[in-house]
């Protein structure tokens, strides 16, 4: 049987892992001692919106604090934040068998490059996780929106994108994962907005001036991501500039087009507010910065994104959200 690392057992890590070890897959998660304790005294509790619920006792989690543990895994999806990746290369550049094939499943667009420069010789795919994952403590881990996981279609992971979905984690493939990675990247532009506005997601989101803020947000990325003859692909059933549009409609038109709205639990938060709360840097430069620097290359000004990484910088400073409301973002973008 094939043998799972999650290499940076956190919120995404411990979901996507505790599903393939429900799924009866071995699982080996590879994170911090802290986690580590919480895991082998409480087990794991998965929950998503839905109110699925799959729970591992503690006996049957070998969650590890070492990276010598990635040397029995024969995938290795990567779970650290974005910063962290460079150092996860080189960890299983150390240990990892060279027929290990690795996945990404993080934010950003960068992530898969930086591990396959750091690795070996090892196949490294790119992967998208479309949904939110809270931390609950106490080893509980909650599914607040719907989706399933992408992963890049190669050679090496096309049985395990099989594998993975067989096991109960809903895993398609593609063959753009470029497209998709920015098209997520569009939508993960909200997270810095979430933390900027101190409200759980469902709150922040049903305030039009947020969703204005985000609007804009895309619409400079779209515009960015032309210039550079990227096509995103649409992170949902709305293609991006369309979405981009509806978000200024008021509630009650925005619910009837785009009803996934209304499937965002109350407990849902963006990971960059669980980050200023858990006192980690932000992926605020892998996200927002992507699109900055990717304006720079073509000449396009992104005044808008940098104004919201100004602001999440400062945010992290003062280690404190200014829980702006939504017309006092918006005035600011102005
Ligand atoms: N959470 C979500 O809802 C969500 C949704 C979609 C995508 N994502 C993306 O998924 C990725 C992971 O996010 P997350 O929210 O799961 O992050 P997270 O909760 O911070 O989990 C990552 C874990 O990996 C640990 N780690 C980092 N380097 C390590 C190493 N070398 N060895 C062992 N453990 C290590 C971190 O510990 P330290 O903090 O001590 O470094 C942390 O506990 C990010 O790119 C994020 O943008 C998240």
């Amino acid at each position: 049987m094939t043998t799972y690392a999650i290499f940076g057992a956190g919120s995404i890590g411990c979901y996507v892992g505790g599903k393939l070890a429900s799924g009866g897959r071995n699982v080996i998660f590879v994170g911090r001692e802290k986690l580590a304790s919480t895991v082998g005294k409480n087990g794991l509790v998965l929950t998503d919106y839905e109110k699925s619920q799959d729970i591992l006792a503690a006996d049957k989690v070998r969650f590890e604090t070492s990276p010598k543990a990635l040397a029995e895994a024969d995938v290795i999806l990567v779970c650290v934040k974005s910063m962290a990746s460079a150092e996860a290369a080189a960890e299983i550049a150390n240990y990892a068998k060279p027929e290990a094939v690795i996945i990404s499943l993080q934010n950003g667009v960068s992530n898969a490059d930086t591990l396959k420069a750091g690795v070996r010789e090892q196949a490294v795919a790119g992967g998208m996780v479309p949904y939110n994952v809270v931390n609950l403590g106490d080893g509980r881990f909650h599914k607040g929106t719907p989706g399933d996981l992408i992963v890049e279609l190669l050679p090496e992971t096309a049985s395990i994108i099989v594998d993975m979905a067989e096991a109960g984690l809903a895993t398609q493939a593609t063959d753009n994962i470029k497209g998709v990675l920015w098209g997520k990247l569009l939508i993960n532009l909200n997270n810095a907005l979430n933390l900027l506005s101190d409200q759980p997601l469902k709150q922040e989101l049903l305030d039009v001036n947020f969703r204005r803020v985000w609007g804009l947000c895309i619409k400079e990325g779209l515009a960015v991501l032309q210039a550079a003859n990227i096509k995103p692909v649409k992170s949902g059933p709305l293609d991006p500039a369309f979405f981009a549009r509806i978000l200024s409609l008021p509630n009650f038109i925005l619910m009837r087009i785009a009803p996934a709205f209304n499937k965002i639990d109350d407990n849902a938060r963006s990971s960059m507010w669980e980050d200023l709360q858990a006192g980690r840097a932000p992926e605020i430069d892998y996200i927002n910065g992507a699109i900055v620097a990717l304006g720079q290359e073509f000449n396009i000004p992104t005044p808008v994104n940098d104004k919201i990484i100004r602001m999440v910088k400062e945010a992290f400073e003062q280690q404190k959200s200014p829980a702006f409301s939504g017309k006092e973002l918006l005035d600011k973008m102005h």
